[in-house]
């Protein structure tokens, strides 16, 4: 099965830590969204898509990547980090209401937050995505592939 993990991590490299902690331990290949906005995913069987959570959204780029790229009848997935550690994946899901796609799981932990007044109180979620968070993301994946 060919796997790629399309992510946008802009806040503090949360969602890149936990993306990464995939990436090395189960060989998928990642895609950063910030920086490519362009990518043929016909020849992958299993799509993810990883974000930071900013006023209760997937990154508009990871979104926009999405609409753009994700061809029908793919299987997805989602990561994603905040401080609230909660599923925002619908947030996505109602931008892409014109494809089909199966959703096969979403993940998601908290992530190390200084956005507006938090930053006074020294942020929230400090030390995450922690060793847990990340091992917990991979036995995530893999459950995906079996
Ligand atoms: C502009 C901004 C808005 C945010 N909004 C939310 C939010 O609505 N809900 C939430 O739980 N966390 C929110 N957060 C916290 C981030 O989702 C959290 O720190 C996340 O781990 C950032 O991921 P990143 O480091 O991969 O960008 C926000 C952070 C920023 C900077």
């Amino acid at each position: 099965m060919k796997s790629i993990i399309v992510y946008a991590s802009t806040h503090h490299g949360n969602t890149k830590k936990v993306v990464d902690a995939i990436v090395s331990e189960c060989g998928v290949e990642s895609v950063d969204a910030i920086s490519v906005q362009e990518k043929d995913l016909s020849e992958y069987d299993l799509i993810g898509f990883a974000s930071g959570i900013y006023a209760a959204k997937f990154h508009p780029q990871i979104i926009k990547f999405a609409q753009d790229n994700l061809p029908d009848n793919k299987k997805i997935f989602f990561i994603m980090t905040s401080a609230m550690d909660k599923d925002f994946s619908k947030s996505i899901t109602s931008s892409l209401k014109d494809k089909k796609f199966d959703v096969v799981g979403a993940f998601s932990c908290k992530g190390y937050n200084t956005f507006g007044p938090f930053k006074l109180v020294g942020g929230t979620g400090k030390g995450h995505p922690d060793e847990k968070d990340l091992k917990n993301a991979v036995e995530f994946y893999k459950g995906l592939t079996l």
